[in-house]
């Protein structure tokens, strides 16, 4: 640091242009610095932990989420699985699921619509699901779709750990292939609620599938994650733009992060309704 201070001494009596242009890069990338910093606990955690603990413990970072829940959370308490889950990714490895802050909008949303039918596209380790199902009245269902089967069993043991696996199914596959089987083989009329959260590219086409294969209603919501971060812009032009639907965005945080996000609602109003200019 002194020598860096001295040097800069020097550099401002031979040449005051190059000292002042200097200090203004040195500004500047601590100003980049601080607005990117939000990332570093994800950049740490996705690329030195994972590596790390993959090459000296072998097991996946999912299932150290779940096995952490397990020792520490209060079995058949969703709240407590919820909290535990939180508790370990704010302050030990970052994951994705959708996290307290918008959880909590989640949660509004549930409350309000109180649905009796609702799809999740994206269950990860389950903690939207818990967040979702723990909300649901009596006789309601929640489907959930994953497409990795590691991840899709490990939502099973948390889902059964907050005993909720009455009120949820856990489907391991891919959107595309499930949505076009909800009605025949899942026994799914319309959907109250729908819950994106899976690969962003897959908002949109999902979207217009699940409105080709009938499952939309006048008054189905969807409820879109990560809709600014990393974001999900066709999904949001379609939304917005086709006059099929009611929108409204809710401005929150990535999880774990301070990094801006934002949930998009958008009520279904039907097929009739006019293309917007
Ligand atoms: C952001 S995570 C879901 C987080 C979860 N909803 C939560 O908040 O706890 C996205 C998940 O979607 C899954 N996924 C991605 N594309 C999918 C697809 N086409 N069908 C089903 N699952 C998919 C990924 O395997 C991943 O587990």
């Amino acid at each position: 640091m002194h020598t860096l201070w001295t040097c800069w001494k020097e550099m401002l009596e031979v040449s005051p242009l190059l000292a002042a242009f200097s200090l203004g890069l040195a500004l500047v990338v601590l100003l980049l610095f601080l607005k990117y910093f939000n990332w570093w606990f994800v950049v740490w955690s996705e690329l030195v932990l994972r590596t790390i603990y993959k090459l000296l413990m072998g097991d996946s970072k999912e299932q150290r989420i779940l096995r952490y829940v397990l020792q520490h959370a209060v079995a058949g308490d969703p709240q407590s699985v919820l909290e535990t889950i939180d508790t370990y990714c704010s302050q030990k490895e970052w994951a994705m699921h959708v996290g307290p802050k918008k959880g909590q909008i989640m949660d509004t949303v549930v409350q309000e619509l109180c649905p009796s039918m609702l799809l999740e596209l994206g269950a990860y380790c389950g903690y939207s699901a818990v967040r979702m199902a723990r909300l649901l009245p009596p006789g309601a269902r929640l489907l959930t779709l994953e497409l990795n089967p590691d991840y899709a069993a490990i939502t099973q043991q948390m889902l059964e750990f907050a005993g909720l696996q009455d009120k949820v199914t856990v489907v391991t596959g891919a959107s595309q292939d499930i949505i076009p089987q909800l009605k025949k083989k899942y026994d799914v009329d319309t959907l109250d609620m729908v819950f994106l959260d899976h690969w962003k590219d897959r908002y949109l086409p999902d979207t217009l599938l699940l409105e080709e294969c009938g499952l939309l209603r006048k008054g189905t919501v969807l409820l879109a994650d990560n809709v600014i971060t990393p974001g999900a812009p066709n999904f949001l032009a379609h939304v917005r733009g086709s006059g099929r639907f009611e929108c409204t965005h809710f401005s929150s945080y990535m999880e774990y992060t301070q990094v801006v996000d934002g949930l998009e609602k958008a009520v279904y109003m039907g097929p009739g309704s006019p293309e917007q200019p």
